[in-house]
């Protein structure tokens, strides 16, 4: 009919204009912003989708798709064996769960080390085929920082990690590093040639948190602790010791349930309704 309005349909109008809120996907540069205004970032470790998306709906800043999935989640002895193929296929069931926060992906022993092009190439897979915003790897020696300027140059946004790195574990155990002033100059040092190439963040993982502070202090980058004190600008822990679901654990890891008792106690719940012929209850 002329002149006739078309009805929009009312579910358009269901949420009043002043109740929606649009909340913005955390980025790299926002990260930064948070150091500046002293709110602490908050990241955890993820390996699939369903943890993800409680992660990402619980508010946490950023989920790290750790190589810790490597004893965590896929039950190998150190982070050596993972491979950069298995990184990709859980980073990228992390990643079709979260809608807010940044996920971050770690390239594995050996997809990075070897030069900067290997570097680009696997870093590059993990944002086309994962889908992640940015990776992270393990050191800050030269050839290191020279492979986190290049790949900040192709548009890569790199974590790093420096301290106790899993992956030199046959050079440096899983004890705390920087215990020398020797040490913890060379930490320093790595922190700061990090920043300096272009990372976007760097974690401290088992130093001195008085390193840890002066580290946090001097870089304009944030800095994220695990086992490095109360003073970093965020910190990380690994998901399976948040839940309680680790066999073992480090000693600076806090657990903020315990699963590993609940899923026995159901595991044992079920089996002994089954044997009972309790469950299916019959109609
Ligand atoms: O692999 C991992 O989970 C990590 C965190 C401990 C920082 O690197």
């Amino acid at each position: 009919m002329a002149g006739a309005r078309i009805q929009a349909p009312a579910f358009i109008f269901s949420v009043p204009p002043q109740k929606r809120t649009i909340k913005m996907a955390v980025t790299t540069q926002q990260l930064t912003k948070w150091k500046q205004q002293g709110r602490s970032i908050v990241v955890l470790t993820a390996w699939d989708y369903g943890i993800a998306q409680l992660l990402d709906e619980a508010g946490v800043d950023v989920i790290l798709v750790g190589d810790s999935m490597a004893m965590v989640a896929l039950g190998y002895q150190t982070t050596l064996p993972v491979t950069l193929e298995e990184m990709l296929h859980h980073a990228a069931a992390v990643r079709r769960g979260v809608n807010q926060a940044l996920v971050v992906c770690d390239l594995p022993f050996l997809s990075y080390q070897e030069s900067s092009s290997q570097a680009i190439h696997s870093a590059g897979r993990a944002l086309k085929e994962a889908g992640v915003q940015a990776v992270k790897l393990e050191g800050g020696n030269p050839a290191i920082a020279s492979s986190v300027a290049q790949l900040t140059q192709v548009g890569i946004p790199v974590m790093g990690h420096v301290g106790l790195t899993p992956q030199s574990v046959h050079q440096l155990g899983y004890r705390r590093q920087g215990k020398t002033t020797d040490a913890a100059e060379r930490i320093w040092e790595e922190a700061i040639t990090l920043s300096e190439a272009g990372a976007f963040a760097v974690i401290l993982e088992h130093i001195p948190p008085e390193l840890a502070a002066q580290i946090t202090a001097k870089l304009p980058i944030p800095t994220i602790g695990i086992g490095a004190g109360a003073d970093c600008d965020g910190q990380v822990l690994v998901t399976a010791d948040l839940l309680g679901l680790s066999q073992k654990q480090p000693p600076f890891a806090k657990s903020y349930a315990n699963l590993r008792q609940v899923i026995t106690e159901a595991a044992q719940d079920f089996a002994s309704e089954v044997r009972q012929h309790q469950f299916p209850e019959g109609d």
